[in-house]
């Protein structure tokens, strides 16, 4: 049996923002992102409400300790909605606040990069003591997200490479989860074409194709919460959490060598996701070398680390702690719908071709 729901209401366009104040709230919490504090953008959306108060705190990666102090806040302030203003970090940060807080407070989602989809995800992830936590609740999908591309324009080149790989990688993955049906499928494959078509335009300083690659954030988004993720991801928490590199560049690092590995279950699909994205390939193994071999090109044209030694991190760290990584690859939950079973010996194998060992 096939479900698929699409619980949150989408308003998209430049200057979308505003429409916030139609809602007609009357105590918002802010949670925002101190770049977007400081640009004095929290406080104009802090104004589209009577009484508002500003979550200041946010932080990358945000951990188990802050969600505790917004959920101080809100059960003192008592909004009526949440509003998360940011990337994946204030919006997993909002989504923590309202689900630990038992707020019945509407949740409404402004995504400030194009990467993580959380505005319309039942994921958030928490970090405690270097292990990043995924959380997975129906409860945790906003109620609301706002996408405007004007929000868009200062993003520095390096952000729009490390999460546009986490779009690419959310697509890839959801396309070829266990979980994946026509609809997320129709998803992952638009969002991966366009996305892989629009990221060099976006690198290069191109404002005008910024809210296209956010709705393929978002339709990405839409198709992993349903269809699942899988091993790229579950390594991404385990490294992510240990070592502090961006969660999109590390997908960039693994994803190439993901695809490798799950070729011989995943093989046809990948194969299908490269000829929808003209990259062709008309049999299995060249669709899927081609595919391995774009993403691999545009990690280098959007100036990306290839490996997690040039990402900063020696290989002997890595080997130092390879038992506990293999421990929680295994443990995280992405694992459960990867095409292929995983097993101790793919993520050695990964992390021997990440590492340079391969
Ligand atoms: N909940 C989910 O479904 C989900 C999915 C994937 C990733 N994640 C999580 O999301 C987090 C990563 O999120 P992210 O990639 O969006 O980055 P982020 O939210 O961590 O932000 C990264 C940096 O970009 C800055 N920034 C944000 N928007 C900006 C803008 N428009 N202009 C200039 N600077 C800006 C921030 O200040 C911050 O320094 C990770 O913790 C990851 O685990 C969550
Ligand atoms: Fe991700």
């Amino acid at each position: 049996m096939e479900r698929f729901s699409c619980a949150t209401n989408i308003i998209s366009g430049d200057g979308a923002v505003r429409e916030l104040e139609k809602l007609g709230f009357s105590r918002l919490m802010v949670v925002a992102d101190p770049f977007f504090v400081k640009n004095g953008t929290a406080a104009r959306v802090a104004g589209f409400a009577p009484v508002s108060e500003i979550f200041d705190r946010v932080a990358p990666d945000p951990s188990v300790e802050l969600a505790a102090q917004g959920v101080a806040r809100v059960k003192e302030f008592k909004p009526d909605a949440i509003v998360a203003l940011g990337g994946g970090s204030a919006m997993d940060c909002a989504k923590a606040m309202l689900y630990f807080s038992g707020s019945e407070a509407k949740l409404v989602a402004i995504p400030t990069t194009s990467g993580s989809g959380s505005e319309v995800t039942d994921f958030a992830i928490l970090t405690h003591k270097d292990v990043k936590h995924p959380l997975v609740d129906g409860r945790l999908r906003p109620d609301i997200a706002i996408l405007d591309g004007q929000l868009l324009t200062a993003m520095p080149k390096g952000l729009i490479a490390d999460a546009g790989f986490d779009i690419l990688c959310h697509a890839v993955e959801a396309y070829a989860a266990t979980g994946a049906s026509p609809i997320t499928d129709a998803l992952a494959q638009s969002a991966f074409a366009e996305s892989f078509a629009a990221l060099p335009a976006s690198y290069a300083g191109n404002t005008a194709v910024r809210l296209k690659i956010h709705l393929a954030a978002t339709m990405a988004g839409m198709a992993f919460t349903q269809a699942g993720l899988g091993l790229c991801h579950a390594m991404a928490h385990a490294l992510g959490g240990m070592f502090h590199i961006p969660h999109g560049r590390l997908n960039a690092i693994l994803l190439p060598a993901v695809i490798g590995a799950n070729a011989r279950g995943a093989g046809e699909k990948y194969a299908r996701l490269a000829r929808f994205s003209g990259l062709g390939g008309s049999a299995e193994v060249m669709g899927v070398r081609n595919l391995k071999n774009a993403l691999i090109r545009l990690r280098r044209e959007l100036g990306m680390p290839q490996d997690l030694q040039q990402a900063g991190v020696a290989p002997a760290m890595v080997w130092h702690k390879s038992k506990e990584i293999v421990q929680a690859v295994l443990a995280d939950p992405c694992c459960r719908t990867n095409p292929v079973l995983v097993e101790d010996f793919m993520v050695r194998r990964i992390l021997e071709e990440v590492t340079g060992r391969g």
